[in-house]
């Protein structure tokens, strides 16, 4: 398989409190692969996905994604890198008072002009709205569609969150703690779902969590983020994560880059 994500002695800080949180990570992640990234809290998860999908500069190393090379990512190059790359961020950063469709549309918007935005907030057509509905199923919740996001269970929040970042078609998906807020039965059914999108639709998967067993059950390869640097984890992966056999997962097929 090839590699999708290279990171070579990639070093970044943060300016505001002048530390180097990152000090040499090497990294590869192949297309389709699914990582569990472990590491105390602190020790720069979520610092490393904003280096990858540019939001942070990197002081010294490479960041290679799809065979771009994303400090060298500006203006339209970096949009479409993020068209590329999924973030369902640590605190999923839904609008509360928005409903259920309007965020998930929200994905889109790299594909649309301010202009179709600013029409679909006001009046979306039956063919976005159905796209929605789609992406919704995908994630389990097709019902939810015209709900207000608040009305919703943490657990249905975070599945429109996958669903928002599904709809970018992304290579690849970066989830910063997705299951950190919900019971554990939850936190599974959430990785089940994510882990079998992944293998449907050749997603890479990169996801940060602090249960090593979780990590183990749903993940192909475990790295730890200590000190500074990327170690792979020698945990024992169970044979569940390779391949990960999803339960049946409704039908996806048609949901992909929304309408340009
Ligand atoms: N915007 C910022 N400005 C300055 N320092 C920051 C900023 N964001 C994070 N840091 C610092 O960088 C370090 C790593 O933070 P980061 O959020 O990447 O950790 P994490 O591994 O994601 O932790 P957690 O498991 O708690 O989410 C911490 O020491 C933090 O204080
Ligand atoms: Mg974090």
């Amino acid at each position: 398989m090839k590699t999708l994500l290279k990171l070579e002695n990639v070093q970044v800080g943060h300016a505001a409190s002048r530390t180097t949180v990152l000090r040499s990570v090497s990294l590869h992640v192949k297309r389709g692969e699914r990582v569990a990234l472990l590491g105390r809290s602190g020790a720069g998860k979520t610092t490393l996905f904003r280096a990858i999908n540019g939001f942070l500069p990197i002081a010294k190393g490479r960041i290679q994604f799809d065979g771009r090379d994303v400090a060298g990512c500006r203006g339209r190059g970096l949009r479409l890198l993020r068209r590329d790359i999924g973030f369902i961020a640590q605190k999923h950063d839904l609008v509360d008072n928005l409903r259920v469709h309007q965020n998930v549309m929200a994905g889109a918007l790299g594909y649309w002009s301010a202009w179709r935005t600013l029409r679909y907030l006001a009046r979306p057509n039956a063919q976005e709205l159905e796209q929605s509905r789609q992406v919704l199923a995908a994630v389990g919740i097709p019902e939810k569609l015209h709900e207000s996001t608040s009305a919703l269970s943490g657990g249905q929040q975070q599945r429109v969150a996958i669903a928002r970042a599904l709809i970018q078609n992304p290579k690849l998906l970066l989830a910063d703690e997705p299951v950190a807020s919900l019971d554990p039965g939850t936190a599974r059914e959430i990785l089940e779902l994510m882990c079998g999108l992944a293998e449907e639709r050749g997603m890479a998967l990169i996801c940060t969590l602090h249960q090593p067993d979780l990590a183990a059950r749903y993940f192909q390869r475990v790295v730890e983020i200590r000190d500074g640097a990327a170690i792979e984890s020698a945990l024992p992966i169970s044979d569940a994560a390779r391949p990960f056999s999803a339960p049946m997962q409704p039908a996806i097929a048609g949901v992909g880059a929304p309408g340009q």
